[in-house]
């Protein structure tokens, strides 16, 4: 009996090795649909090379050439492209045939790579799979105590779903095209290949227009991309495999159309661009022919710009003031039998989308263009919740999910990677009716984003939504992602974007010097607040000219410091026999924040950044003592004063506040922590 159990440890100590074995074996993001690792490792020193068979295509020649400038800059080693024998090169690239002409939704992006001790070998039906392949090939790259290796798999990979996209708002925030072109590597790097540029807004109008001229000169301020530019960025987004397709928002969030074509509005202008977030009554009149006049035209100009077949009207958030107040309005409704507000939108809508057909585009909307009358062929984005996706399906349209991916919102990356574009109300739908959702967006909305911060508010977290949307939806192992998320994070270091190294810079400033040990300490536990509270809690308007260089700008969406912490006190209270080295890391890090407040305050008097933050710092600080109380009194079972408990608690309440706009995300844990030693009878502690 005891052998038979002392077999069955030994059973399941070698199934959780392996376990463990085979999760370290693959540290890509999106997990690949299919892998098995194997036990050897290849090699990567400066013979390697890469050879290229089969069907000869220049996307797959440039994107090996970047392959091996991002492998070199991954290992510090000069690789140079000997055109190698593909019997002695290192990877082998096979591509079956060529791809469309302009990249389609569906297209195959399948592919198989094999790594072996010997060598690797990517094969894939079109140049997308190819692309695809190389970055797992670049994420699997590790550096190990015989030089740099790339661990024996074989992986068979392809996405679940056809339209993984993020989707950038540049207009609240102009956001410069070498920002954008590091994020469409980042996008390519975690295999997302739709780009939504959400070019126009009540704050400002992105684009240059030959045609209507007056809509970039006076709706922008000047910050706006040139037609060349689009191109160029459409070229660099195809080159990576991704699909570029523009946003106009209508006939609401169009403030800045109206500056230089006051005639396209419902009231009477002059207007100026919006410099304030939220929803604004400006909205075009859709009773106005001369309005699809002018929306042909500039439809037509763009559609020939942006070759991608969909093209995205917005529609969102009309809150229909302009058309209430206006009696010419009101008496097209009467005459037309509209009853209502969204009558005379899908009236709009119906109209626009003529106009995208005519130019050949398939329309696609947020979530409020939903009517029934308006063709199948038109795509829903949903943003307010996931019935709006199954309810379109149902009606027969196609849709996307974006709610539950706005990433503006500073959700934690577990969060997003629970929201699944066929769960909630889309799982009951028909098979049918299933294979109408094409996948989902991560939305960037720009309020609080600048050149500077943006890439911290996509990444690491985007990586998260984009394995939900390739990976099957059987991947769910939180810990897995978050450990991978980490690797990944790091990983896109090297392809230069700053969702990491801007953090130092930002810190540097709101401290006014140098050091910012105890900056740092504090910055690393706090959060921005999250959904709309930033807005709820703004101690003045916030507007497009209010500077983001503060803690709440710089404060990573998520504190991996805290939820390390979490992890290390849940471990302690469920296991607290054998945790001395679980307590020393505790303990470790309570005595710093009780006494990082002392080391704060003479950093306060070099810079105004820093005064809204002490009352943050010092709660930091009351917690810490507060943990080390409890962690006191857990470990040595000395009797606690009757009113402990509670002061604690209250004073961890306190803690939990919003305050300079930021949370001190470890004190939920400091919490249990207090919990935990209240639930201890003083007596029965070691
Ligand atoms: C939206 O967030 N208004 C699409």
């Amino acid at each position: 009996m005891r052998l038979l159990r002392l077999l069955a440890i030994v059973c399941l100590l070698v199934m959780s090795v392996a376990l463990v074995h085979s999760q370290q074996q693959i540290s890509t993001m999106p997990l690949p649909a299919s892998f098995r690792p194997g036990s050897g490792q290849f090699v990567i020193d400066q013979s390697f090379s890469v050879s290229l068979t089969g069907y000869k295509d220049k996307r797959v020649e440039r994107g090996t050439q970047r392959f091996l400038q991002q492998l070199s800059r991954q290992t510090g080693m000069p690789l140079v492209n000997k055109s190698a024998e593909s019997s002695r090169a290192g990877l082998t690239i096979r591509t079956d045939h060529g791809s469309k002409q302009v990249q389609e939704l569906g297209e195959d992006e399948s592919y198989d790579l094999q790594v072996t001790s010997s060598g690797a070998q990517l094969s894939a039906p079109s140049p997308l799979g190819v692309l695809h392949g190389l970055q797992t090939f670049l994420q699997l790259v590790k550096t190990s105590s015989t030089g740099f290796a790339v661990p024996e798999v074989t992986i068979q990979d392809r996405p679940r779903f056809a339209w993984r996209g993020l989707m950038i708002d540049v207009a609240r925030h102009f956001i410069p095209l070498d920002v954008l072109k590091r994020n469409l590597d980042g996008m390519a790097a975690v295999k997302m290949n739709v780009f939504h540029w959400h070019l126009s807004e009540n704050q400002g109008f992105r684009i240059e227009s030959k045609k209507l001229p007056k809509l970039h000169q006076l709706g922008s301020d000047g910050l706006y991309y040139t037609q060349d530019e689009v191109r160029e960025l459409i070229a660099y987004a195809r080159d990576r495999g991704i699909r570029v397709i523009p946003e106009f928002d209508m006939p609401g969030h169009s403030t800045s159309w109206f500056v230089g074509y006051p005639e396209l509005a419902s009231a009477a202008g002059p207007y100026q661009i919006e410099r304030k977030w939220g929803v604004f009554d400006p909205a075009m009149d859709p009773t106005q022919e001369r309005t699809y006049k002018f929306l042909d035209q500039f439809i037509g100009e763009m559609a020939a710009l942006f070759p991608d077949q969909y093209f995205h009207i917005g529609g969102d958030e009309v809150n229909g003031k302009q058309w209430d107040a206006n009696p010419k309005i009101q008496e097209f409704m009467r005459s037309h039998g509209m009853k209502s507000n969204q009558d005379l939108q899908a009236y709009f809508n119906k109209r626009v989308q003529a106009i995208v057909s005519k130019h050949k585009k398939t329309m696609i909307g947020w979530d409020e263009i939903l009517n029934p009358d308006l063709r199948k062929t038109i795509t829903i984005q949903s943003w307010r919740g996931q019935q709006s996706l199954a309810q379109a399906a149902k009606l027969g349209y196609r849709g996307l999910l974006s709610h539950g991916y706005y990433i503006d919102l500073m959700w934690p990356a577990w969060q997003h990677y629970a929201v699944d574009p066929m769960a909630d109300a889309a799982a009951s739908l028909s098979p049918e009716e299933k294979q109408r959702i094409l996948g989902g967006e991560a939305c960037m909305w720009s309020e609080y984003v600048s050149p500077e911060n943006i890439d911290s508010r996509i990444w690491p977290r985007s990586a998260a939504i984009a394995e939900r949307l390739w990976s099957p939806q059987n991947v769910q192992d939180v810990n897995s992602m978050y450990q991978r998320l980490k690797i990944v994070s790091r990983h896109l270091d090297w392809l230069g974007l700053t969702h990491n190294s801007s953090y130092w810079p930002m810190l540097r400033r709101i401290a006014g010097t140098e050091d910012i040990s105890a900056l740092r300490t504090l910055a690393d536990v706090v959060e921005p607040v999250k959904d709309y509270t930033r807005e709820e809690t703004a101690p003045s308007v916030p507007t497009s000219a209010t500077p983001l260089n503060r803690l709440v700008d710089a404060a990573r969406p998520e504190s991996q410091t805290a939820r390390q912490f979490a992890a290390l006190v849940n471990a302690f209270i469920s296991q607290q026999s054998n945790s001395d080295e679980i307590r020393a890391e505790i303990r470790a890090l309570l005595t710093r924040w009780r006494d990082n407040a002392n080391k704060f305050q003479p950093a306060t008097v070099s810079s105004f950044l820093l005064k809204e933050v002490v009352p943050v710092s010092n709660e930091l600080s009351a917690l810490g003592t507060a943990g080390l109380s409890a962690l006191d009194y857990l470990e040595n079972g000395e009797t606690r004063p009757e009113t402990w408990e509670a002061e604690q608690l209250a004073l961890v309440e306190r803690a939990k506040k919003p305050q300079a706009q930021v949370l001190l995300m470890v004190a939920p844990a400091v919490q249990a922590l207090i919990e935990a030693s209240a639930a201890t009878e003083p007596s029965s502690s070691k």
